[in-house]
């Protein structure tokens, strides 16, 4: 497997056309670490704009419909991300389990949809700081693989894992590394039943406030392959300034 960390940034819900200078510079920056992977994750309307400018980062989709097309008001399918240039889409972030209401059941569904279409696949997993406190962190977050990952063969190399607590999520609180590395092998665990040495492609990201300060840190921890990124990823300054912390840059 390659050992090129993935760095992804996750817009959320922000971003207007005036930002796309932003991804213009990190699509700059990246293109002087070619041994890192970088890719960012806009609201649907940047996606094709986006992706138009990009040539050293992969641009995708935060979410998508599990049907091709249909009478789904408001939905878009992985079909239509990839018809505007998009190379991946995040399927199963909290936000969409906890907000959407999004099962398991829903999140291969949408993972299944998304690989039939070409795209790559980010499966997010990631217990609450209940399940955490009640000692079940990893049954909660192996069930959820158990359940959610696409279990078609040979898309191994088309699948990356995102193991991002709940509670770090947007609060500034990281996971110590010492529980990021129990986590990242609890996760290698279920990868290698599931995939068996397919599966040794799959890499394994840590999100949850990651930034400039804790990145060198999280980033040398056993099985971390990359960062999801949220808030650190909205502005060129902070998110290649993680990207640099993955990887030197070239000369
Ligand atoms: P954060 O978000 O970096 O703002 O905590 C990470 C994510 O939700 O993907």
């Amino acid at each position: 497997m390659s050992h090129r960390p993935f760095i992804v940034g996750n817009w959320k819900m922000n971003g207007l056309r005036s930002q796309l200078a932003e991804a213009r510079a990190i699509n700059r920056g990246a293109a002087r670490h070619i041994g890192v992977r970088v890719a960012i994750a806009p609201p649907f309307t940047l996606i094709a704009a986006m992706a138009e400018d990009a040539n050293a980062i992969a641009v995708g989709g935060q979410d998508c419909h599990m049907a091709q097309s249909g009478a789904f008001t408001g939905d878009v399918s992985a079909a239509m991300l990839k018809d505007v240039g998009a190379t991946f889409v995040i399927v199963g972030h909290s936000e969409r389990r906890a907000l959407h209401c999004e099962s398991d059941a829903i999140v291969k569904a949408k993972a299944d949809a998304a690989l039939a279409a070409g795209l790559d696949v980010i499966v997010c997993v990631g217990e609450t700081e209940v399940q955490r406190d009640a000692g079940q962190a990893e049954a909660v977050v192996c069930a959820q693989l158990d359940a959610s990952l696409p279990t078609e063969a040979g898309m191994a190399g088309h699948l990356t894992v995102a193991y991002e607590p709940v509670w770090a999520i947007g609060t500034g609180r990281v996971a110590s590394p010492a529980d990021v590395a129990t986590m990242h092998a609890a996760i290698r665990a279920r990868l290698d039943v599931h995939f068996a040495d397919e599966g040794k492609q799959i890499r394994i990201l840590y999100g949850g406030s990651v930034n400039a300060g804790n990145a060198v840190e999280l980033l040398a921890v056993d099985e971390v392959g990359g960062a999801l990124v949220g808030g650190a990823s909205l502005t060129a300054e902070s998110f290649l300034a993680i990207v640099a912390a993955a990887g030197p840059q070239d000369d």
